[in-house]
């Protein structure tokens, strides 16, 4: 016999396992998990005391929350309120957080309790991988993104003048708690942005779950404020079977791992051309880089039309960008794409690598991808009305 639910908690939880031996942990996702996070980690690290980092938007919504399930289990907290957005990946907030957390006598044994989207998990994630050279730390993540794709696989960092995630450690989470009822808060266009990473799940490993999300989606984005399926703990559960999966047989990224990046070398260079601004989420950047990579795919003979209209279809049909003409404000010229690209992923005697497909579900890497070809694709897709 199942437990009566309590309010606001949907049916038993799914537990995704991530195999990565000694470092081995549970990804938890449900609706109202949240109320249960104290015994959770009390069940884990009986008497640790925890700091719970977060940003100010994300502590408006859920910090008083947060800090009652540890409340009620016992556990001593102090929250460490960060900015909001990718500002907050620097050296000046990482120092501000290592100093807070070791100011609270947060020792080893104790735990870091990340509660946010991508940015906060990275940078409480490299904290905890740091301050007295490794702090356990568990996932809250409260965006979709951070669900599906940032909490899983232990990459922690900020960022650098020279770009991006260029400085940080690998230091897997001891546990991730997936509350789906916490994505209620999410902006819409927030929510829309990390669908991308989940029908790149779909788009580079897994044909049937990407008919799935064409026959679901809406499931999914309503969640269980009027739906009584699981789609949406579905949906985030096969995507994190997918990227655990992929992490455990290449946690280091020297393989396999690669393929999740789908969608992300034209993708990052139209966000980088933004300015990483709120003109293109990462998210956005991805949908487009994603079309761009099945079209691209399709007039190298890899895929028929076909494919590459029912990828970028669906995309569309959650309102997700798959024009360049759709990003505000424009893209780079030609020129500046290029240099973009070729920033992004060195170029290896005119050669780029790029993740292409042959077929929906069937993505590689191809190491020997000509930046001429590149360059006339893109130069048509520039000029397309
Ligand atoms: N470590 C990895 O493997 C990995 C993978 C992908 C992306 N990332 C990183 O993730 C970051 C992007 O993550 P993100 O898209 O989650 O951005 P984010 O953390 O900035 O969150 C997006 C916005 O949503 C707000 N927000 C978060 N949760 C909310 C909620 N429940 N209700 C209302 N508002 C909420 C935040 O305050 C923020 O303004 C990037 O820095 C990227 O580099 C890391
Ligand atoms: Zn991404």
């Amino acid at each position: 016999m199942t437990a009566p639910l309590r309010q606001g908690e949907l049916a038993e939880p799914i537990v995704v396992k991530v195999a990565l031996g000694a470092r081995a942990y549970d990804i938890v996702i449900g609706r109202g998990l949240l109320a249960g996070l104290g015994a959770r980690i009390a069940a884990l690290r009986p008497g640790a005391k925890t700091a719970i980092v977060t940003d100010a938007t994300v502590a408006k919504h859920h910090l008083v929350a947060a800090e009652a399930a540890l409340e009620a289990a016992g556990i001593d907290s102090s929250a460490i309120v960060v900015g909001e957005g990718e500002g907050s990946k620097s050296y000046a907030t990482f120092e501000t957080v290592c100093e807070t957390i070791i100011a609270a006598n947060i020792e080893r044994g104790d735990l870091i309790v990340a509660l946010g989207g991508g940015v906060i998990g990275d940078l409480a994630g490299y904290a905890a991988a740091s301050v007295r050279r490794g702090l356990d730390f568990v996932q809250v993540p409260t965006t979709l993104l951070a669900q599906v794709d940032s909490s899983v696989g232990g990459k922690t960092g900020i960022n650098s003048r020279h770009g991006k995630n260029l400085v940080g450690a690998f230091h897997q989470p001891i546990l991730v708690i997936a509350d789906t009822a916490l994505l209620d808060t999410l902006p819409p266009r927030e929510f829309r942005a990390g669908y991308a990473e989940v029908a790149k799940y779909g788009l580079l490993g897994d044909a049937a779950f990407f008919a799935w999300l064409e026959a679901n989606w809406q499931d999914v984005f309503t969640g269980g404020k009027s739906s009584a399926t699981m789609a949406r703990e579905h949906a985030i559960a096969v995507c994190c079977r997918g990227k655990a999966g992929v992490v455990a047989r290449d946690e280091r990224e020297t393989g396999e791992r690669a393929l999740l990046n789908l969608g992300h070398t034209f993708g990052h260079a139209l966000e980088a051309g933004a300015g990483f601004s709120g003109r293109l989420l990462h998210g956005e950047a991805v949908a487009l880089g994603m079309v761009l990579a099945f079209e691209f795919s399709a007039r190298k003979g890899l895929i028929g039309e076909a494919d590459a209209a029912r990828a970028r279809a669906h995309l569309a049909a959650v309102g997700l960008p798959t024009h360049l003409k759709q990003v505000p404000g424009g893209v780079p010229g030609l020129d500046a794409l290029m240099d973009l690209i070729a920033q992004d992923k060195k170029v290896k005697r005119g050669k780029l690598t790029f993740i292409l497909v042959r077929g929906i579900g069937q993505a590689f890497v191809e190491n020997d991808v000509d930046a001429a070809e590149v360059r006339a694709f893109l130069a048509d897709k520039l000029f397309e009305k």
